[in-house]
């Protein structure tokens, strides 16, 4: 997979020569390539942005610099082979990012990101571009960063980990909490590892028990009960075919019941009363 990043932060970028992804680089599995936006400004003070149209505070990034850049780097990888380029433009009015999208970007040979800083960049280049070539505006959460380079960071972790040997062992994202197709979106409980005593405090049992079902089991007990306490909305659209009987007792002792409404708006479980906190 070949990566472009244009940015006015270049050294924002370098986390990427680290760990994971910067293993997957130097193993030739991923190539990156991050470029200076100011780089293709061409007036004295390498102006990058302007007032908005309209009015308003902020500035808005300017068209010119952003499309030089982005055609030297679409010429540039044209040349070296690669092809069917996806622009990943973050912003937080974009697409929720999921590990749904981060594997359907793993998909793609190209991404091209653009991270912004400023009020974004003026609408006019995301247009031109998705006349050409895949654009994808994407937000990392419902909040507001400086810019969009830590968010270029966090989706190339999640892209990167999914190609093909870059993690390990070749099973290791088939179990991830939120991998598309599980049964149940469920949040992964605690891991614990040695000593078995750390400060007066022991692991629970049934993990030295060897008895693999009861272990099992008992991971899934914790999975339910902290998807209750963190993230109660992945319950409740859980398709109930993606529990067994012994699931449903644990859901029942956590305060949840059946919506016998049955589904309203995908839900298909809701608390029982006096269970709320
Ligand atoms: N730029 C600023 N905030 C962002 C967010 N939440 N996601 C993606 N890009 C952003």
């Amino acid at each position: 997979m070949r990566l472009d990043v244009v940015t006015i932060f270049p050294e924002y970028l370098e986390p990427l020569n680290v760990s994971l992804v910067g293993k997957a680089r130097a193993r030739g599995q991923l190539k990156v390539h991050v470029h200076d936006l100011r780089a293709h400004t061409y007036d004295r003070h390498n102006t990058v942005d302007d007032t908005p149209y309209g009015g308003g505070p902020g500035m808005v990034m300017k068209t010119g610099p952003w499309a030089d850049a982005l055609d030297t780097a679409l010429a540039d990888g044209y040349e070296s082979g690669a092809h069917a380029p996806t622009l990943i433009v973050p912003t937080p009015s974009g697409r929720p990012f999921t590990q749904e999208l981060a594997v359907e970007l793993a998909e793609r040979p190209w991404l091209i990101f653009t991270p912004a800083r400023y009020e974004g960049i003026d609408r006019r280049v995301v247009d031109e571009y998705a006349t050409r070539i895949q654009v994808q505006e994407v937000s990392i959460g419902d909040y507001v960063l400086a810019g969009g380079e830590a968010a270029v960071l966090v989706i190339t972790e999640a892209v990167a980990r999914l190609l093909p040997g870059v993690l390990g062992n070749a099973e290791s994202h088939r179990d991830d909490s939120f991998a598309p197709g599980a049964m149940a979106n469920l949040l992964e409980g605690p891991v614990y590892t040695k000593p078995p005593e750390w400060r007066g405090r022991e692991i629970p049992e049934v993990l030295l028990s060897g008895h693999h079902g009861k272990i099992a089991r008992w991971r899934r007990d914790e999975a339910l009960k902290r998807t209750t306490a963190h993230r109660p909305d992945l319950i409740e659209r859980c398709d109930p075919a993606a529990f067994d009987k012994k699931d449903r007792e644990m859901l029942s002792i956590l305060g949840w019941a059946p919506d016998p409404a049955g589904r309203p708006y995908g839900r298909f479980w809701q608390r029982t009363e006096g269970m709320e906190e």
